[in-house]
């Protein structure tokens, strides 16, 4: 069952029932100010950080769902209802919502008023704008009211939830006019302020909760709204509330609009006052001037528009199947934008509060932005190695605001130092830019250093932390957060993410060796390229070695083994009675080039297709765990099916993707795709339940009761890693050192496509035929009506170039 449509050609998703299967959200913001929003107004605010910035307040987990948001009422004698449907769940004669690129809209229609709010944050400011048109379909002349309301948080959400004692008394507000100015806190240690605005005169406003809902009443049905009147209340601690009111009227046939304006200001601690006690409001008064008309509204719109239009113009294809087509040009890379901007902090299913920037979650975002915004990426590559230590471990985590790592978690996941190498590499690929490697960015201690070291000093950490197999330790955890091997717990609610309790364990991951051999050729190019022929030589040997110990002892008789535990047992082999194969082994030795000339890549993927297949895609392991193994920890908490216990989590899906690429079954490596991509998941979408426009994270697996279930929506390295599989190595456009390669692996039947790819300042037009229906080879290439030798795309100075690529 469908709850809405794409429409391709505005980039949108339509959604037409309010009630979705859960919340389906859209992202407002790209630079400093973010909002979320669901399709039904539901969602927060903040300024850079969601933890520590929070500027309207949201109830995760609340009952009913999606509590708090961007509120508004219409009244109409003695009535009203809400034209987003929440919080009244109003009974609505027509509703609708787009979630476009950067912006929703939602329009409805009840008692012959057709409503459209458009909600927005223009590029470069921070503020969010709600452009709100209002139109009487009747024949009547009639006077309705319009209210607002929004929560403002007490800019820490975490405190804001916990610190009740405090925070009652510390509310603050000031009005202006049209303005309610949220001041909290302002008048001791912070420089920032918020408000909320409106580009018309209004009847009245409330700022104090209470008072505007009544202590015992829910957002549905607030007080002021069965009398019509606001209070003008003033907040004194408790709550603070923007919420105003306005008085319009409007002729038969009359559209009316509004501009309501939700913005941020910081003051420099010399200018913060106007008058004792008094905010200065000039900032925030040239901003609300900058968007206080339809005409200038509609103007940033505009630019908002064109903004992703580029963006979206880098990598684009042309294919008779949609599907396809509206997850590579649209969705796949818009949800790799909000992945780069918000990594794992901000979601419905990430609470803003628990995590920061991840080191290897951003890392790996990063291969699926490199092409849209190469000069971002450097700068977050640059954040990202600063959080690193000398010796090459790296803080897990880092707080956007600070840039400061994570103490609570601190370091020791092993596989982090490698996703640096990814990142580096990709980004050059892209760029060409190998002047990043000279750049210094000091290690966590102060050290000066180069990215270059940032680099080394990522790989030797590998090669300086090996095990008694030669291969890498696994630390804390690896990609697999849940495979914890180095601790045993037994404490209820002891975070198995950084418990220690055994040190120096010498647990390994077959893991970390794959992603050590696919990332260990880029390294030793970029050593070479920095003159550094001898640390290229030792890199080498040390790939050989490493090679050399998968073999011997990262194999079981028909697919990879996954680790060694603390005992040195193997995990993931036949001989477990659980867990017997896991994923994510399979894909990264395959990459790192494991068993490619002696079969054992075939057999491999063969026993992942025999295993893990499903109807909703490849599962991480199994069979699935059905008790707790303290020797494998949270990996074992979960129940069957669901995330690293056995759910299709699709960030790994794309890694045995590529693997099939790599030995030639485009068959195969499309079936994975398109059974996770979730435009090919919309007819689902009551089983699927989250978007159907962007991926989740995990689908639960075939043991769970709720098989096909899709969590944890948007942020997730899901995005990039689908994009990296689609775009490099299915249509086989894939960045490389010294030019674009072009390499497909599509399934026999595909007979063109057309890809346009904008690279290091030529835009390529890419026509692929496959006369023969095959599924990988290449036997010509012209450029421009020439015959090129290989596979390789050189950089030249034209804009534009023509590509023929026959296949053979
Ligand atoms: C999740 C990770 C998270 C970890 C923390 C895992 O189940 O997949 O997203 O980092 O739990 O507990
Ligand atoms: C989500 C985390 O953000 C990521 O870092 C981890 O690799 C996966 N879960 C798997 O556990």
């Amino acid at each position: 069952m469908k709850y809405g449509h794409f429409d391709d050609r505005n980039k949108e998703y339509i959604i037409q029932k309010p009630d979705t299967p859960y919340p389906w959200i859209n992202y407002l913001g790209s630079e400093e100010f973010f909002g979320l929003i669901s399709n039904t107004a539901g969602g927060y605010s903040f300024y850079k950080d969601a933890s520590k910035r929070r500027l309207t307040r949201y109830r995760y987990n609340n009952v009913p769902t999606d509590a708090g948001g961007r509120y508004y009422y219409i009244y109409e004698k003695g009535e009203y209802f809400s034209p987003a449907w929440a919080p009244q769940k109003s009974n609505l004669d027509s509703y609708q919502c787009r979630h476009g690129l950067g912006y929703t809209i939602i329009e409805s229609e009840k008692n012959l008023l057709k409503t459209e709010m458009k909600f927005f944050v223009p590029l470069g400011d921070n503020l969010e704008i709600h452009q709100i048109k209002i139109k009487n379909l009747s024949n009547e002349h009639r006077k309705i009211k319009l209210f607002s309301f929004l929560e403002f948080c007490l800019y820490d959400a975490e405190d804001d939830m916990t610190n009740f004692q405090r925070n009652f008394n510390t509310g603050e507000v000031e009005v202006d006019g049209s303005t309610i100015y949220h001041k909290t806190e302002y008048r001791e240690r912070r420089n920032h302020y918020s408000f909320y605005t409106v580009n018309q005169e209004i009847s009245g406003f409330d700022t104090d909760r209470e008072s505007f809902l009544g202590l015992y009443n829910s957002f549905s049905n607030p007080d002021v709204l069965k009398t019509g009147e606001s209070n003008n209340s003033i907040a004194h601690g408790w709550s603070p509330i923007g919420s105003h009111s306005l008085e319009i009227e409007l002729n038969a046939g009359q559209e009316k609009e509004f501009i309501f304006q939700l913005g941020y200001i910081e003051n420099k601690e010399e200018e913060k006052w106007e008058s004792k006690g008094v905010i200065n409001k000039n900032k925030a008064k040239k901003l609300i001037s900058k968007y206080n008309s339809s005409d200038k509204v509609n103007k940033a719109f505009k630019k908002l528009s064109k903004h992703w239009e580029k963006l979206l113009s880098s990598f684009s294809i042309k294919h008779p199947d949609p599907k396809l087509e509206r997850m590579v040009n649209i969705w796949n890379q818009y949800q790799n934008m909000v992945t780069y901007n918000l990594a794992r902090s901000a979601s419905y299913f990430e609470s803003g509060i628990s995590r920061g920037i991840g080191f290897r979650d951003s890392n790996q975002d990063l291969l699926g932005s490199a092409h849209m915004i190469p000069e971002r990426v450097k700068k977050r590559i640059k954040d990202l190695a600063s959080t690193q230590f000398e010796d090459g471990s790296a803080f897990h985590q880092y707080q956007p605001l600070t840039k400061k790592g994570n103490d609570k978690i601190g370091s020791g996941f092993n596989d982090d130092p490698l996703w640096l190498i990814f990142a580096v590499a990709a980004y050059i690929k892209e760029t060409g830019d190998y002047e990043i490697l000279k750049e210094t960015v000091p290690f966590n201690n102060g050290k000066k250093a180069t990215i270059f070291d940032h680099l080394e000093a990522s790989f030797m950490h590998v090669v300086n932390n090996l095990g008694p197999h030669n291969l890498p330790l696994i630390g804390h955890a690896d990609w697999n957060d849940c495979l914890n091997l180095s601790a045993f717990s037994e404490k209820p609610g002891e975070s198995f993410q950084t418990v220690s309790n055994k040190d120096n364990s010498p647990a390994e991951s077959v893991m970390i060796a794959g992603m050590f051999l696919t990332a260990g050729p880029d390294f030793v190019h970029l050593s070479r390229k920095m003159n550094k022929n001898k640390l290229a030589k030792k890199a080498e040997m040390a790939l050989e070695e490493m090679k050399a110990a998968v073999n011997k002892y990262g194999r079981d008789d028909e697919w990879f083994v996954r680790a060694y535990d603390y005992y040195s047992k193997p995990l993931g082999t036949k001989d477990n009675k659980y867990a017997k194969i896991f994923i994510e082994p399979q894909g990264f030795c395959i990459m790192g080039g494991i068993g490619l000339k002696d079969g054992f890549a075939e057999k491999t993927l063969d026993s992942v297709n025999r295993k893990l297949n499903s109807e909703h895609g490849l599962m991480i392991l199994d069979p699935t765990i059905k008790e707790y193994q303290i020797n494998m920890g949270e990996v074992s908490s979960y129940p069957p099916g669901y995330k690293e216990n056995g759910a299709i989590f699709c960030h790994n899906n794309p890694w045995i993707m590529i693997a099939e690429t790599i030995i030639g079954n485009g068959e195969r490596a499309f079936e994975y795709y398109s059974k996770i991509a979730p435009a090919y998941r919309e007819d689902i979408s009551k089983l699927h339940r989250t978007e159907p426009y962007v991926y989740a994270q995990m689908i639960a697996g075939k043991d769970a009761a709720s098989f096909g279930e899709a969590k944890n929506s948007w942020l997730t390295g899901t995005a990039a890693w689908n994009f990296v599989a689609i775009s490099q190595w299915m249509l086989g456009i894939r960045p490389d050192f010294d030019g674009l390669k072009i390499d497909p692996c599509i399934p026999a039947e595909w007979d063109e496509y057309t890809v346009i790819r904008k690279f290091r300042g030529c835009k390529f037009k890419i026509n692929v035929k496959n006369p023969k229906n095959i599924n990988k080879g290449v036997e010509k290439i012209f450029v421009d009506g020439k015959e090129i030798e290989g596979q390789l795309l050189k950089t030249h100075d034209k804009d534009e170039s023509k590509v023929e690529v026959i296949m053979g």
